[in-house]
Formats: structure tokens, C-alpha cells, sequence
């Protein structure tokens, strides 16, 4: 596959001042919004949180000092928090007493009615029609048609260079135009649909440009959407298009649009996030990185390790829907309950020594894609990028190591967590 434009082209075009808004530029915004939370390390605390009790009265954030979104959307309504593995597992599991209606209150003011916000038996109708379209099947597709020629791309622009800064040049880069071409548009939109996406993830630090964003997508997409009712192709939209409900009703637009807009933070932020931390991963470790370099039959187990070791996700929400019981703690009804999946992942009676990165552990799933009827749609699209990441850059750059002369990367973050940048140097 060819493409038109190369990656400064397209970033260059999409940073590209707006009449009016001559001193923005939405990437710059995003990475000041990346250092704004000098969270650096939050696994000490959740281990003594959890060490004190598994479940706690008060938000995640409450914790750490920082002003927290949930006790904000809770408006005087009590908030839980659940650190411990099992705990978390009961509340994901449990639909019924724990809902998903939460997000209506967050994601769903910007995102509208996705499967995200909904609880069964609603929720299983809608997941149901895309759910084929993420099989692993479906994504060998997607590896071969989309995957590997986008990686390439950017890989290409800097592989004789010998230096580059691995997230602004290539994680931050991939996933969003993965998403892009899944769904079927055209190259020539993309830099306008990376600008949109960059202010629609940076959504938290500056609210009236992503509410902006979100309604700039919706617009973007509903002529394309109109158009393949018309002309299906072999993309998302299509097959979204195409779905049939029980009762032979098909999608309006307003639902393949939202649900075209749903993957923009679910799947390309955490791809962007999760493959940055285990590239930092294994350049932190490089006892590990030459064991995987020389046996490629352990990039499966660096992918769980690395989700495990460092979620781009720590924390997921939950409303309870009665007065009930949680790891011997009440929990009254309509108390919001934070959901701490990154001390879930550190939970020490699952894992040794959970904050050493190993990729020799034995294999124990753990909770960053979620768990029970939400669990992450993208889950086999999220593995499938992370080995080709690690696959691509072991193979087109020999001798990858982070770049002496920078300054050393750290993962950084409370709620998302990544590098802002993964300065790195290899033999050319
Ligand atoms: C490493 C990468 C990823 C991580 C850590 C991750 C994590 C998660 C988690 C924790 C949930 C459950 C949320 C909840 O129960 O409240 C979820 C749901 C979801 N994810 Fe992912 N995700 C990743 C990648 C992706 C990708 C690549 C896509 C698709 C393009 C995607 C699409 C979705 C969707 C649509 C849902 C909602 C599913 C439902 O409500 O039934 N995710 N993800």
C-alpha cells in the first residue's frame, strides 16, 4: 500500500493553524496536559490502600489529593473504591448490582449512548452486531491490510535516521490512523481526523474543545455514514451499517456514528499509551528485551506483563444499584465506585513482587481489558498491535536503545498513564 503523504506532511497539516485560532495547536496542548499531572508513581500508595483494606469509603483520587472527577459526578453521593484484584472481578461481573450507567454522567455527554454506558440485555443487542467484526480472524485481516503497512509508514520516516522520539513519531502516531483506515476514510482527511481526535483525548484538561471535537467527528462522519448506506464497503462503518437488530431494525445513523466515535479513547489512546509503556518496558530492561529479541516466542507474555506492569487504564467506574456487600464492606445504593484496576494488577496475594517488570511470571490474567460483559471489545486488536510494535521495531532497528544523552523516560499519570516521550538510538 501506498501512501500520499508522509508523516511530517500529515502532522504538519494537522497542527496547522486555524483561522481564529492562530495560537493553538492541539498536539502542543496535549503534551502540556501530559505533564500536568506530576503523578509519577502511584503503586506505592495503592499498595498500602490496599494493605490497609481491600475496599475504601472515598474516591481513587481522594487518595492521592487530587481533585477527583468521580466525587464531582457523585454530587454528594457516597463513592467506593475497590483496589484488591478479586474485588474488582466481583463488581465487573456482577452487572446487576454493579452498572455501567455511570459513564452516561462522563463519557456519555461527549460520546452519546454507546454499549460503554449501557447494561443488559441492551447492552449485549448492540455488542453483538460489531463483536464478529473484532474476532481474531477478522484482525489477521486487519495485521495484514492495515497494520502492517501503517507501521511501516512511520517506521520508514525515521528507520536511517537513528535516533527519534518513539511516541511523538510512532506510538502516538499509529493507532489513530489505524482507526482511521478501519473505518474506511479517505487519506486525504486524515490530518483534519488526527487534530479532531488529539483534542477530543484531551478532553479532561481543556473540556470545550473536546465537546467541540466530539460534535466536529459527528459531523464529519455523518455524510460518510450516509454514503456507504448507500455504497457499503468492507469497513467498520459498513458493517455497522449492515447489522441487523432481533427485531430486524437496523442502526440509525446517529448510533454507527457514535459507536465510530466510541474507538477514538477506547482504542487509540490505550494502544498509543500501552504500547509506549512496554517499549519503556523492555529499553529499562534490556536483560529482557535481548531474551524476547532472541526468542520471539515471548512477545505474548511481554504484551501481558507489560498490561499488567503498567495499565494505560487504572481506573474504570461502576454505579451500585442497591445497598450491598463488597469484600465485607457496605456499599449503599447509588454510590459510585471506583474501580482501581492498576492495584488490581499489583495485587501481591496474585502476583510476587507485582512492581517488578517480568516476563518470566507465570501466566495469570490480569485486569486491564476489564472483565465480564464489558470487557475490552478491542482486546484482540490492542495484543495484535502491541506484537507487531515490538516485532517491527526489534526487526527494522538493530540495536535499540534508549538515547544515552536524553533524559531518562518515566510513565507518568494517575488515571492514563505513558512516557510523554521515549527518546531511543539504534545502530545504522
Ligand atoms: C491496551 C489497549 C486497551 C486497553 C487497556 C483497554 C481497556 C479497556 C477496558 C478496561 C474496558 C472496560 C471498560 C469498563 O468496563 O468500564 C474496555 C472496553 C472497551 N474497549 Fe478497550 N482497551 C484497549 C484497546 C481497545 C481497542 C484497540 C479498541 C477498539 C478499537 C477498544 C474498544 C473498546 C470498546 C468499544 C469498549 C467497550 C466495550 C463494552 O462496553 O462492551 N479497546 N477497554
Amino acid at each position: 500500500m501506498k501512501f500520499t503523504m508522509t508523516p511530517a506532511e500529515t502532522l504538519a497539516a494537522a497542527r496547522a493553524p486555524e483561522p481564529g485560532d492562530e495560537g493553538y495547536d492541539p498536539f502542543e496542548a496535549f503534551d502540556r496536559s501530559q505533564g500536568s499531572e506530576a503523578m509519577s508513581d502511584p503503586y506505592p500508595i495503592f499498595t498500602e490502600v490496599l494493605a490497609e483494606c481491600p475496599v475504601h469509603h472515598g474516591s481513587m483520587e481522594h487518595r492521592f489529593g487530587i481533585k477527583s472527577v468521580s466525587d464531582k459526578l457523585a454530587g454528594g453521593r457516597p463513592v467506593t473504591s475497590v483496589y484488591s484484584y478479586s474485588g474488582a472481578e466481583t463488581v465487573l461481573r456482577d452487572g446487576e448490582t454493579f452498572s455501567a450507567s455511570v459513564y452516561e454522567e462522563s463519557m456519555g455527554k461527549v460520546m452519546g449512548h454507546t454499549i460503554l454506558e449501557m447494561d443488559e440485555p441492551e447492552h449485549g443487542i448492540y455488542r453483538a452486531l460489531i463483536q464478529h467484526a473484532f474476532s481474531r480472524r477478522e484482525m489477521d485481516r486487519w495485521e495484514n491490510e492495515i497494520v502492517h503497512p501503517v507501521m511501516n509508514h512511520y517506521i520508514d520516516a525515521f528507520a536511517d535516521r537513528g535516533r527519534a522520539d518513539l511516541v511523538s513519531e510512532f506510538t502516538f502516531m499509529f493507532p489513530i490512523h489505524v482507526i482511521s483506515m478501519a473505518l474506511g476514510l479517505p487519506e486525504s482527511d486524515l490530518p483534519a481526523f488526527y487534530r479532531r481526535t488529539v483534542e477530543l483525548i484531551n478532553m479532561a484538561a481543556e473540556m470545550e474543545r473536546g465537546f467541540a471535537a466530539s460534535q466536529w467527528l459527528y459531523d464529519y462522519l455523518e455524510p460518510v455514514v450516509k454514503e456507504r448506506r448507500v455504497n457499503p464497503q468492507d469497513d467498520l462503518l459498513s458493517v455497522l451499517i449492515k447489522a441487523e437488530l432481533p427485531d430486524g431494525k437496523r442502526l440509525t445513523d446517529d448510533e454507527v456514528i457514535g459507536f465510530g466515535r466510541l474507538l477514538l479513547p477506547t482504542g487509540a489512546e490505550t494502544t498509543f499509551r500501552s504500547s509506549s509503556n512496554m517499549m519503556l518496558g523492555l529499553l529499562s530492561h534490556p536483560d529482557q528485551f535481548e531474551a524476547v529479541q532472541n526468542d520471539r516466542s515471548l512477545v505474548d507474555a511481554v504484551v501481558e506483563e507489560t498490561l499488567r506492569w503498567e495499565t494505560p487504564i487504572t481506573l474504570i467506574s461502576r454505579m451500585s444499584m442497591s445497598d450491598t456487600e463488597l469484600e465485607g464492606e457496605k456499599v449503599a445504593a447509588g454510590a459510585f465506585v471506583d474501580i482501581s484496576l492498576g492495584s488490581a494488577n499489583h495485587d501481591p496475594s496474585r502476583w510476587d513482587n507485582p512492581e517488578r517488570f517480568d516476563i518470566f511470571r507465570d501466566k495469570k490474567i490480569g485486569m486491564s481489558f476489564g472483565a465480564g460483559v464489558h470487557l475490552c471489545l478491542g482486546i484482540n486488536l490492542a495484543r495484535m498491535q502491541m506484537r507487531v510494535v515490538l516485532d517491527k521495531l526489534t526487526d527494522r532497528l538493530p540495536g535499540l536503545r534508549l538515547d544515552p544523552d536524553a533524559e531518562t523516560p518515566a510513565i507518568v499519570g494517575l488515571g492514563l498513564r505513558s512516557p510523554a516521550a521515549l527518546p531511543v538510538v539504534w545502530d545504522v
